[in-house]
């Protein structure tokens, strides 16, 4: 094994094509379905996404080509490094060596701008010239208006109250990329005045969020503005596969053959499964891989919540998805991992979950902050609050090998920085975060409401 600190790709090596996990999955995929709970065709999401981007999202060719422009977009950041994190071995003493994709170098500071590029670019051959979105930690819309900065393209974003409260930064950033951001719950929109009607000190969910941008794209009397989503569906875990296929070819740089253990955060889904779909590839055809999930105690949707027909927004505007969910009303505690708040998540991560192939974990918000303390003291970086929950794990993992004396090779994803999260880490450090766990009465509170979707097939 050659020992290198950061093992780069050229701009030549990087990946040219996205992978497609659709082509592998065992398993029947159950397919998003109407208001009549009959499957819809792609028609019926024509008035809120770009026809390619539907094709993608119903695609199930294994290898789909990343346009020329998009290549171009990416390399402003890409190929990002691959770290070993030395110190962080030494710090835990465990003989396991633990490797992180540092997604934090993009612009944005996260993995998002993978899909924003790709969504910004398939919706202007579409001819469209604004997009709508939501944000819950404001990764994401910063990543869209960046994307649309580089097509000259208009963006909107609803960032959800509590991280539009808490990151005042992130709706900067948007506006020097050119974006508008609106705290959601909103008035712009009936959806928003509707959950403002009910709960008018709300701090916001994804789920209103994406409601707002939904209704704000398809009620554009130009007929010019769609919707843009930055996790859940098919086609944004598509473009973000980028990450693994990445990871792969430096693993083989340092001699490393596949991770034993590959760990990421998951809220909606995407940068987990931008890390780990290349390689569950390999566990499909009969790699020995472990590979984790993990999300916050107080949003439990993959180790709690049952796999269902549910819709991805509160004002129920997106079809039914077949996905683990706490139901579409559910309004996690104002925790600091935004990104993480989410009562689904994606259909295919979700099915993944369920043919035995991931194994989700929920951890708490204090010992995902305490693993990011320890992570910006040994390698340098504060990573994002979400990004706390994989490197928690990781230690975890990291402690379990050094008590069966077993050289693991763990590969996390770094999902973000957290430059423009420090009150997170401010109210951590004085002493004012607590742990939230998700009650049983909640849980059947918000979860009744599935019982009245169609079943999907197990
Ligand atoms: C840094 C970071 N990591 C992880 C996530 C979770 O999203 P996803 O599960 O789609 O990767 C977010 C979402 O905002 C994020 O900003």
């Amino acid at each position: 094994m050659t020992k290198s600190k950061k093992i780069f790709l050229s701009e030549k090596e990087m990946p040219k094509q996205w992978y497609n996990i659709a082509a592998d999955l065992p398993g029947t995929l159950n397919p998003p379905l109407g208001p009549d709970g009959q499957p819809i065709g792609p028609e019926a999401l024509a008035p809120v996404f770009p026809m390619n981007l539907i094709e993608q999202e119903v695609s199930t060719q294994r290898w789909i080509d990343i346009p020329e422009k998009v290549m171009e977009m990416l390399s402003i950041w890409r190929p990002s490094p691959l770290v070993r994190a030395y110190a962080l071995e030494e710090a835990l003493g465990t003989p396991a060596r633990i490797y992180y994709k540092n997604e934090s170098v993009s612009p944005a500071g996260s993995h998002k701008p993978n899909t924003a590029v790709a969504q910004a670019y398939y919706n202007k051959e579409f001819g469209i010239n604004k997009l709508c979105t939501e944000t819950g930690a404001g990764q994401w819309g910063s990543a869209l208006s960046f994307a649309c900065s580089l097509l000259d393209m208009e963006c909107k974003v609803f960032m959800v109250r509590v991280s539009f409260d808490q990151k005042p930064f992130r709706k900067m950033m948007m506006q020097t990329w050119g974006g508008t951001c609106i705290a959601s719950p909103s008035t712009e929109t009936q959806a928003g005045r509707d959950v403002l009607a009910q709960y008018p000190d709300t701090p916001g969910s994804l789920g209103i969020a994406i409601s707002e941008a939904v209704e704000a794209a398809v009620t554009d009397p130009t007929g010019q503005t769609r919707y843009s989503l930055g996790s859940v569906l098919n086609h944004v875990m598509l473009h973000q596969t980028i990450i693994g296929l990445e990871a792969k070819k430096q693993l083989k740089k340092v001699g490393e053959k596949l991770p034993d253990i590959v760990i990421a955060c998951a809220g909606g889904g995407s940068n987990f499964a931008g890390l780990s779909f290349p390689f569950i590839q390999d566990k499909i055809h009969g790699a020995e891989m472990e590979v984790i999930a993990v999300e916050p105690h107080s949003c439990p949707t993959l180790t709690k919540a049952p796999f269902a027909y549910d819709h991805g927004d509160i004002a129920k505007m997106t079809p039914l998805l077949a996905m683990n969910s706490l139901g579409h009303g559910f309004i996690p505690p104002p925790i600091h991992a935004g990104g993480l708040r989410y009562h689904g998540m994606s259909p295919l991560v979700s099915h993944a979950v369920k043919e035995g192939l991931v194994t989700p974990e929920a951890i708490h918000q204090l010992e995902c902050y305490e693993a990011g303390m320890l992570f910006a003291r040994t390698e340098g970086i504060i990573p994002a609050p979400e990004t706390t929950h994989a490197i928690a794990s990781t230690i975890r993992q990291a402690r379990k090998a050094k008590d069966e004396g077993k050289e693991k090779v763990i590969l996390f994803n770094f999902s973000g920085h957290g430059f423009m999260d420090l009150v997170g880490y401010d109210k951590y450090l004085n002493g004012e975060l607590r742990n939230h766990e998700l009650g049983d009465a909640e849980f059947k509170e918000f979860t009744e409401v599935l019982k009245q979707y169609p079943s999907p097939i197990l």
